[in-house]
């Protein structure tokens, strides 16, 4: 019989989001400040320590594991894990997501490797605004990679748009008819308080589920479906597309009664909720007694009971979370 993990609200946990590095070749915005400073090494997980992680979380019952980052494709010998991640047979969905940057090069590596399906981030289709919206991105590399990601037989692609008022809310249609071309997913997401930015107020960028689903649907009416990816997104189906278009509202539409996941950053820390500081130092574990799996399964057993019902996130405020996205995985 196989093990699930529970917590003490009735989920279950079954979906591992695993980063595996902090660092980023872009700055976006809403993710980092402009001037980062990055994890020594000596603090950051190996592969051999990540991999370990993983498959116990996978012999506890887990069936998604989605690598995130910062940006996962600048860890160096990535592939190296996922490869033996891959040969996994318990694990069903083993998924990456990335700014897309180097998906040219990977694409077909990351195929070999096992990897079944890829999410990248795109938030304006015009290459002046990428580059502010990104800090360093550059928006042909990114189309390219995405069109490379294409050319293998992923079992999905999926993008990805943060929308803020006044900077790309005039490129939601633009959005959608580069992801119908492409026959890709395509989400747009709510901006969430992580990390001090000072770029931009968030109350005043914020851009709701609610008003991006209306521009849509006056133009491609949209159904909805009651399937679910495993993630947060709810999803419409428009009709001549094969194309879904998902939306994630953690201000809108709550979502954490729904919640399947937990996450490890690369210092090794599981944290239980993105929106709450709760976690477990696993990386103790690991450093301390190397190879002894009990010990690690019996650790993230006892994590669930630290996992919190929900996210109180809140625009208003300073954010009451200060790391940044880039050290949580999105
Ligand atoms: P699937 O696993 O394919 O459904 O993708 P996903 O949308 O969950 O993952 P992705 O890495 O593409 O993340 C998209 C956005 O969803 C990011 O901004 C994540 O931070 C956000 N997200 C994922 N899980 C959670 C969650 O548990 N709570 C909140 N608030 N946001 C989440
Ligand atoms: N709020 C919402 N989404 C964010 N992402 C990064 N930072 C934030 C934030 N503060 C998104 C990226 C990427 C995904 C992993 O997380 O756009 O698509
Ligand atoms: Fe890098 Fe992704 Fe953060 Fe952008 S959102 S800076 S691509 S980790």
């Amino acid at each position: 019989e196989i093990p699930t993990l529970q917590d003490r609200f009735g989920r279950t946990v079954d979906y591992l989001r695993l980063s595996v590095t902090d660092r980023c070749d872009f700055r976006c915005v809403y993710c980092m400040a402009e001037d980062m400073t990055f994890l020594p090494r000596q603090q950051i997980l190996s592969l051999e320590q990540l991999y370990d992680i993983a498959h116990s979380f996978v012999r506890l019952g887990v069936k998604k594991i989605r690598l995130t980052g910062g940006e996962p494709l600048v860890r160096n010998n990535v592939i190296e894990l996922i490869n033996r991640l891959g040969k996994l047979e318990q694990l069903e969905q083993l998924h990456l997501t990335t700014n897309g940057a180097r998906l040219t090069q990977f694409a077909g590596p990351l195929r070999e490797a096992g990897l079944t399906g890829i999410n990248i981030s795109i938030d304006s289709l015009r290459a002046d605004r990428f580059k502010q919206l990104t800090r360093f991105g550059d928006l042909d590399k990114v189309i390219a990679g995405i069109d490379a990601a294409r050319a293998q037989d992923f079992r999905r692609i999926k993008l990805n748009a943060v929308i803020l008022k006044g900077r790309n809310d005039d490129e939601i249609l633009d959005l959608v008819d580069f992801a119908r071309d492409r026959a890709v997913d395509l989400s747009f997401i709510e901006e969430m308080p992580l990390g001090h930015i000072d770029e931009h107020n968030r109350a005043l960028s914020f851009c709701s589920s609610d008003e991006i689903r209306e521009i849509v649907s006056a133009r491609y009416p949209l159904t909805p479906t009651t399937e679910s990816t495993g993630g947060p997104s709810r999803y419409y189906m428009m009709a001549d597309s094969a194309s879904r278009i998902g939306f994630i509202s953690p201000h809108s539409h709550n979502f954490c009664h729904l919640c399947n996941r937990v996450r490890l950053t690369v210092e090794g820390r599981l944290l239980l909720c993105l929106g709450n500081e709760h976690s477990m130092d696993l990386k103790a574990i690991v450093d301390r007694y190397p190879g002894d799996q009990a010990r690690l399964e019996a650790a993230i057993v006892e994590a669930m009971d630290l996992k919190p019902e929900r996210h109180h996130f809140d625009l208003d405020d300073e954010p009451q979370i200060v790391r940044f996205m880039n050290t949580t995985g999105g």
